[in-house]
């Protein structure tokens, strides 16, 4: 039997390099009976079982003390939050805010759970400490390290037993062992592949967040380059200067990608936006024409429904031909709609339309059963009728004009109800579990549902 002094991944025969942590000359001899979990292992690894004897286990997860962020990480019940071990990277553009709720998430996980190490290589000790300050972020079991080396976090590790490690930010972070800049392809890689054995010590299992900041030119290894060498890749995004940040996956080995967390930047740092529905419905003015309520849910998948405005609105210009311009919206699906209201719903005058479009609040809309919604808001522009009062509605729009079903409606609908809307215009729906206080209005094409909506 063969032990990775490194890793400490067990082997049946001797070979020069580990396959786990990929290290060289660093497989030890050892008597088997002393290394009983790894000779299991292997054993594991050698069999092929019948898929109604293997059990299923329960991914091990730590909070980390923000609802919106424990969502998108995944987990049931009070198992939620990151799985240890594991590699989470945590993307977006610079500025976006990703230190500030890392270190909120370090002061809550050393609050709740023990000991954290936060590496930063871009900020000094003192301007994170600062930030954490003004936060309320501080507890004496959250350690900082200001180093561009990578090397320097083993040993504090072994030192410290940390639950969580933060690195702040690959881009800033250096393996002596290997060539290139920070930044570069190989250094990033070789931070993830020396990250991962750490993570995976035994009985000290951690979770680790990597920071890589979106890159527009290139020259450092972005998050893409990252994202096969780690198990869930979040995305912080938001617009400069609006506070609404919204966290999303790409990629989770351990949760669905559909989910997301909606974050707003306060004094405070970011907080939880509990109601994202009555957050983004706030400042709506309805009973104009051009303006429809709809839910998006993201996909089957998904665990909850939000409510967002859509408007359309018509510019004065006379355009030489359709004009769209759509923000938080799919614009190929703006100007399909146009085509359908136009060809199989009798809506006329949109050949020339200067159309302005968007989803408001900053929620990227991209979801086909959106396609209800934005066609009826044309609709409504175009007569200058308002939709009725109390009205949501959902569904996606077929070439043909004809509506077909999407999932989730029943969240969709229970959403609507808790934020007070009383009648939901949607597809045909076969089955379709009533909710309380809502009237469910089907229509089967796109010219019926005009129609029932406008007032
Ligand atoms: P930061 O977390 O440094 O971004 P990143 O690590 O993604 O580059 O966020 C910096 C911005 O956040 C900065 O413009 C100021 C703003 N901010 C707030 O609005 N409120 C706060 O409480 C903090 C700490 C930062
Ligand atoms: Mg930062």
């Amino acid at each position: 039997m063969y032990v990775c002094k490194h890793c400490e991944t067990s082997s049946l025969e001797y070979k020069g390099q580990c396959g786990n942590c990929k290290k060289w000359n660093c497989l030890q001899e050892r008597d088997p009976s002393t290394v009983i979990v790894q000779t299991k292992e292997v054993e594991n690894e050698s069999r092929a079982e019948p898929i109604t004897e293997i059990d299923v286990t329960v991914d091990k997860r730590r909070s980390t003390g923000m609802v919106e962020v424990n969502r998108v990480l995944g987990g049931e019940g009070d198992n939620v939050g990151i799985v240890y071990p594991s590699l989470v990277l945590m993307a977006g553009d610079p500025g976006i805010g990703k230190s500030t709720v890392l270190v909120q998430i370090a002061a809550n996980v050393a609050r709740l759970y023990g000991p954290v190490i936060y590496i930063t290589g871009e900020e000094s000790k003192s301007a994170v400490t600062a930030r954490a300050t003004r936060l309320g972020a501080k507890h004496e079991r959250l350690h900082l390290m200001s180093t561009g080396h990578l090397e320097h976090l083993e040993a504090e590790v072994r030192r410290l037993n940390p639950v969580l490690s933060i690195v702040d930010s690959t881009q800033t972070m250096h393996r002596m062992d290997m060539p290139g800049e920070a930044g570069s392809i190989t250094q990033v890689k070789g931070i993830t592949s020396f990250l991962r054995p750490l993570a995976k010590r035994k009985d000290n299992e951690m979770g680790v967040i990597l920071v890589g900041h979106v890159t527009k030119d290139g020259s450092a290894a972005g998050p893409k380059t990252l994202e096969h060498l780690v198990d869930a890749t979040l995305y912080f995004e938001g617009e400069m200067g609006r506070p609404l940040r919204v966290l999303r996956s790409a990629k989770n080995r351990f949760n669905n990608t559909t989910d997301i967390g909606v974050l707003e930047m306060s004094q405070v740092g970011l907080v939880d936006i509990a109601s994202p529905s009555a957050h983004f419905l706030a400042q709506r003015r309805s009973g104009e024409p051009g303006t429809v309520v709809t839910a998006v849910c993201g996909g089957a998948a998904n665990r909850r429904a939000i409510l967002v405005e859509i408007q359309v609105l018509f510019g004065t210009a006379e355009a030489p031909r359709l004009q769209v311009s759509a923000s938080g919206l799919d614009q190929a699906r703006v100007i399909q709609m146009c085509a359908v209201l136009g060809r199989k719903a009798g809506v006329q005058g949109l050949d020339k339309a200067q159309i302005f479009s968007g989803a408001v609040g900053g929620l990227d809309v991209d979801e086909r059963a959106a396609d209800l919604a934005i066609a009826v808001a044309i609709a409504s522009q175009v007569r200058q009728a308002p939709v009725q009062a109390g009205l949501i509605v959902f569904g996606e729009v077929g070439l043909m004009g004809e509506l077909r079903d999407t999932p989730q409606a029943h969240l969709r609908l229970k959403e609507a109800a808790a934020q007070g809307f009383t009648k939901a215009l949607v597809p045909p729906f076969k089955a379709l579990e009533p909710v309380d206080g809502i009237e469910i209005m089907r229509a089967e094409t796109l010219a019926e549902a005009i129609d029932m909506a406008l007032d």
